[in-house]
């Protein structure tokens, strides 16, 4: 925790009480609240946490007024141009960029733990075929926890590391093995001499009947996608990760439950329903009316990829994504494609109307993402399971993070009850 070097005061009653302030490297001060129960006898309320810090972190800082986002202190538009992801992996999970040796180091370790049990290959088989892939993922990830029981122990530091590494290795296993299943294709064993993303899209789109050959192209666009998703501070599935984690639960099933709060459309489900949302619009004309759908308050339909609880600025991962559509699109051929076009217009429309502008809502990193996933061949409800590929790193980077804090607590918020107070039980004769 930094330095106190300023006080709050509040006043209760015509009692003042002093709160210590506490200086972040960036971003505003936070107003120190842990001894407020015990000395003034109120909490604080705060739903979705708007104006709470919930824990001190050194990973990933957003300025949401200048679009801004850096990983230890890099900004992602380098590490999107320069590095790539299990680099920026190393960088989250370690704090620092790798020398060539640690990478290789890293990538060699990350690519030995690349296969899963194959007594795992069952449960698959137990979902129903059209399952989402989402809720496959959720069960799976969770029942790692029931194949490598010698990574559980959160207490021994070398588990924790041997479960961060299982899991960054897994994860692209487990996702391919999802939608292999939902297409009723047979599972495709990952190759650890290709890169991580060469490998995840081959488990994706090769079949044993034939040669499959990596397009570098989208290999390149793959990484980049993995890269732009990779942490993003205390998001609501991160959150949900460090929260499950804080009663000393294993990290397979604290994943398992990130997961799970990914999968909504306000969080990472919102790249499925951005593309069905564009795909419905279908062609430029029919924009004024989705527009005028989202600004009105008796429907509850909103532009999907717009908007962000942080950013009040442009998403700097939108910015990217926007380019890397153009670039894959142009590369694949399909430089005119309808949804494209379609979602630069909404982009243009959105970005000129007022209401847009007076609550600050730009476009975020969904925006674009389906498109260049659908590009290259993925069905929209791989979308967020791609995204949860992307994030594990962020989630298993702030997870080991909070359990080495010596500050570490069970997560347990408070509440401002409004219901019944106390009454006595009616027998049901009397009621
Ligand atoms: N379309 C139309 N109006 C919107 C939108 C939108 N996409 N987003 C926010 N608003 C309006 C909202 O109606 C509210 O208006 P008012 O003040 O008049 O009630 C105001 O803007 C503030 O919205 P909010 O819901 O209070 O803001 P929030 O910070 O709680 O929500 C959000 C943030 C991302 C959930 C929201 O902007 C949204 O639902 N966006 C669409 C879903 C989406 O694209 N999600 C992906 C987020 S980025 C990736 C990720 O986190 O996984």
């Amino acid at each position: 925790m930094s330095e106190v070097k300023r006080v709050a005061k509040l006043e209760i009653d015509g009692k003042t009480y002093e709160l210590p302030m506490h200086s972040p490297t960036a971003g505003p001060d936070v107003i120190d609240i842990r001894k407020l129960y015990a000395d003034a006898g109120v909490f604080t309320y705060d739903p979705g946490y708007t104006s709470t810090a919930s824990c001190d972190s050194t990973i990933t800082f957003i300025d949401g007024d200048k679009g801004e986002l850096l990983h230890r202190g890099y900004p992602i538009d380098q590490l999107a141009e320069k590095s790539h992801y299990l680099e920026v992996c190393y960088l989250l999970l370690y704090g620092e960029l790798p020398s060539p040796a640690q990478l290789e180091d890293f990538e060699s370790r990350v690519t030995n733990h690349t296969m899963i049990h194959e007594q795992m290959h069952f449960l698959f088989r137990g979902f129903r075929r059209d399952a989402h892939p989402m809720a496959i993922m959720v069960g799976v990830v969770g029942a790692l926890s029931a194949f490598y029981h010698d990574s559980t122990d959160i207490a021994d530091p070398w588990q924790r590391e041997v479960a961060s590494i299982r899991l960054i290795a897994k994860m692209p296993t487990i996702a391919a093995m999802a939608f292999k299943y939902t297409i009723g294709q047979p599972f495709e064993y990952p190759r650890n001499d290709l890169d991580y993303a060469s490998n995840f899209l081959r488990m994706c789109f090769a079949v044993p009947a034939e040669n499959y050959v990596v397009n570098p192209i989208l290999s390149r666009a793959m990484d980049r996608i993995f890269t732009l998703h990779a942490d993003h501070e205390q998001n609501a599935s991160t959150s949900t990760v460090r929260l499950a984690s804080s009663s000393g639960a294993n990290p397979f099933a604290c994943v398992a439950a990130g997961i799970a709060c990914l999968w909504g459309p306000a969080h990472g489900g919102a790249n499925q329903a951005c593309l069905e949302m564009l795909q419905e619009i279908g062609t430029p004309d029919r924009i004024p009316e989705y527009i005028a759908r989202a600004k009105d308050k008796d429907d509850p339909f909103r532009l999907m990829g717009f908007g962000h609880r942080v950013y009040k600025n442009f998403d700097p991962r939108a910015k990217v994504m926007k380019q890397s559509a153009d670039e894959v699109l142009e590369l694949l051929g399909v430089e005119n494609n309808p949804t494209l076009q379609v979602a630069k217009e909404l982009e243009r429309q959105a970005l000129a109307d007022p209401y847009f502008a007076e609550k600050k809502l730009f476009p975020n990193v969904d925006f674009y993402s389906g498109i260049i996933l659908e590009a290259m061949g993925f069905p929209t409800s791989m979308f967020t399971p791609i995204f949860a590929v992307s994030r594990t790193i962020g989630w298993i980077s702030q997870w080991k993070e909070m359990i080495a804090d010596p500050q570490l607590k069970i997560g347990r918020p408070r509440q401002l009850y409004k219901g019944a107070t106390l009454r006595d039980y009616v027998d049901i004769e009397k009621r």
